[in-house]
């Protein structure tokens, strides 16, 4: 059983994200995967009562590094558990690109999703270059390293997302991904991983076919929910 974890990012207005539960909730009542959704945060409260009676869980887009304080347009990690959030999404590459955030900004954004009793969902990925450049291996450990220094042993998924495979309908081949991931797991212990980057439903069946991955984190194609759904049923 893989776990999916749709990131809508800024996709859905609030409505959008309503309408999304409402056309799409049904599909997912009765499955053997597990489903993480991450609407944006002001659908949060909403989509947690649509969600209450089934086994989908909600996931932050991001937080703050902060636990409290004066710190304009933030949001705090305490706050998304107190609106249903079991998961947070730290350090996607958007938002490492956007914010310039430091390996050591994202490490603290765990740390507090994991202070107030939720799970963080890390994401790390090389640029293109690096890739090209043969330093993808270390380039991971890099963003790792303060992670790995704050909370080795804490649970947590880490989601490997190469930037080039993002919205890109590339990704890695499987050889590739499994080297990678074999290394991570001796890298850091008590973690589980997810691959992200161009999960859909024609790229699913060859990236079901490696078995070191617990799940996937999946941008655009989540957006349809027959899509998500079919992704689940294929071997
Ligand atoms: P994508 O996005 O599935 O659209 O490539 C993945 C992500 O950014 O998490």
């Amino acid at each position: 059983m893989k776990l999916l974890v749709a990131n809508w990012k800024m996709n859905l207005t609030v409505h959008q994200t309503l309408d999304w539960c409402q056309n799409y909730l049904e599909l997912f009542k009765e499955i053997d995967h597990k489903l993480i959704i991450c609407p944006s945060y002001p659908a949060l409260t909403a989509v947690s009562q649509l969600i209450k009676d089934t086994d989908i869980a909600l996931c932050g887009q991001s937080c703050s590094e902060h636990r409290n304080g004066s710190y304009t347009g933030q949001v705090d990690a305490q706050s998304l558990a107190q609106v249903g959030c079991s998961y947070v999404l730290v350090g996607h590459s958007e938002e490492r690109n956007a914010f310039n955030l430091t390996n050591e900004q994202v490490a603290q954004k765990a740390l507090r999703v994991l202070e107030a009793g939720m799970i963080p969902i890390i994401c790390i990925g090389e640029p293109e270059t690096v890739y090209q450049a043969g330093k993808t291996q270390e380039y991971l450990e890099e963003q790792l390293f303060d992670i790995k220094r704050a909370f080795n042993g804490a649970p947590a998924y880490i989601a490997y997302e190469p930037i080039w495979a993002i919205g890109t309908s590339k990704i890695p081949t499987n050889e590739e991904l499994i080297k990678i991931v074999n290394n991570l797991k001796l890298f850091i212990q008590g973690c589980a991983f997810l691959y992200g980057g161009s999960v859909n439903a024609e790229t699913i069946t060859q990236l079901n076919q490696i078995k070191d991955f617990c799940g996937y984190l999946v941008g655009n194609a989540s957006l349809d929910g027959h899509e998500l759904k079919k992704m689940m049923e294929l071997p």
